[in-house]
């Protein structure tokens, strides 16, 4: 199918300012020419016009900030999800901060089953009454699930999503309570332990197993700073020991080949870009050339 790239450009979810210029930095790294080279039909249907930092007045609730804001972002983005869904499309969606991906898994979800990676140093499980910060792009894997606080937010929730369906993967920094909701989860967990245990290679593939065991489609979300910070500095939570840009790449390469054979792949965001914390614009260099990856481009 052809992909849609739609970019939105929001950091309400994240404390550190610049996100919102992810999109720029991703298409500035080279998204089209990787896409191209990929030999992918696609679209570039610009920026989502969203609610801005300078358009808020204060923080709503210290619990889980700008809430309204993230609500009416969730929104416009699910319906545009679903809507180039339907026509046929994949949506390639350009973060942001992580709290993005509540729009895209609610708009995958509207009409199919969905499996869901979580390609993260994070496990994005907080909520509201666990979040250490605030920060809500700490919280939307929760969110998707109806989990705790979100059960009483169902804007926020992505119906159709199971525990079962959903895999972290690289995960290496969870705050308490999140650590301890997940180990009692169905969600399966694999942090970068498992990673250098049995690689990459065969860690993405079982989790394309659980993500596609017995649903229509899988929504495939990307945080750059699921990268070592050496290899992608330019995001706002950075942990060290992630994996590398090969490492990055097999993982990309893996899900074009499970969707090439079963065409799986309905959904993908790539996140947490944030230029203004980079050297150059490495990490959405890195943002650009792992989507085109993740659509099939070889190097060969
Ligand atoms: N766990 C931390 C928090 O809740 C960091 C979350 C970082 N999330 C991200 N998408 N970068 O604030
Ligand atoms: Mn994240
Ligand atoms: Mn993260
Ligand atoms: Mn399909």
């Amino acid at each position: 199918s052809p992909v849609a790239v739609l970019g939105v450009p929001f950091a309400l979810g994240a404390d550190r300012r610049g996100v919102d210029m992810g999109p720029s930095a991703i298409r500035y790294g080279g998204l089209s020419t990787a896409l191209d080279t990929a030999g992918v039909e696609y679209t570039d249907a610009g920026d989502l016009a969203l609610p801005t930092l300078q358009s808020q007045s204060a923080t709503t609730d210290d619990g889980a900030k700008y809430l309204d804001a993230i609500a009416e972002m969730t929104d416009t983005l699910a319906d545009r999800v679903a809507t180039e869904i339907a026509d046929g499309s994949v949506p390639l969606v350009l973060g942001g901060d992580h709290s993005i991906a509540m729009g895209t898994m609610r708009g995958a979800a509207q009409t199919a089953e969905l499996g869901v990676i979580w390609f993260d140093a994070h496990g994005d499980y907080n909520t509201p009454t666990t979040s250490p910060s605030g920060n809500v792009h700490g919280m939307p894997l929760a969110a998707a699930h109806g989990y705790g606080d979100f059960a009483e937010m169902p804007w926020a929730t992505a119906p159709n999503v199971a525990e079962e369906n959903t895999a972290i993967v690289g995960a290496r920094s969870l705050d308490a309570d999140e650590r301890a909701v997940l180990r009692e989860s169905d969600i399966s967990v694999f942090t970068m332990e498992d990673i250098d245990r049995r690689g990459i290679g065969p860690v993405t593939d079982e989790a394309l197993d659980i993500a596609t065991d017995g649903v229509d489609d899988i929504h495939v979300s990307l945080d750059l700073d699921w990268l070592d910070p050496d290899d992608a500095p330019g995001v706002g939570t950075p942990v060290p020991g992630g994996v590398t840009y090969r490492e990055a790449h097999t993982a990309m390469e893996r899900v074009a080949d499970r969707d090439a054979a079963e065409s799986v792949l309905r959904s993908l965001d790539v996140v947490e870009v944030n230029p203004i914390l980079d050297q150059r614009n490495t990490t959405g260099e890195r943002a650009a050339e792992l989507a085109a990856s993740a659509f099939g481009k070889r190097i060969l």
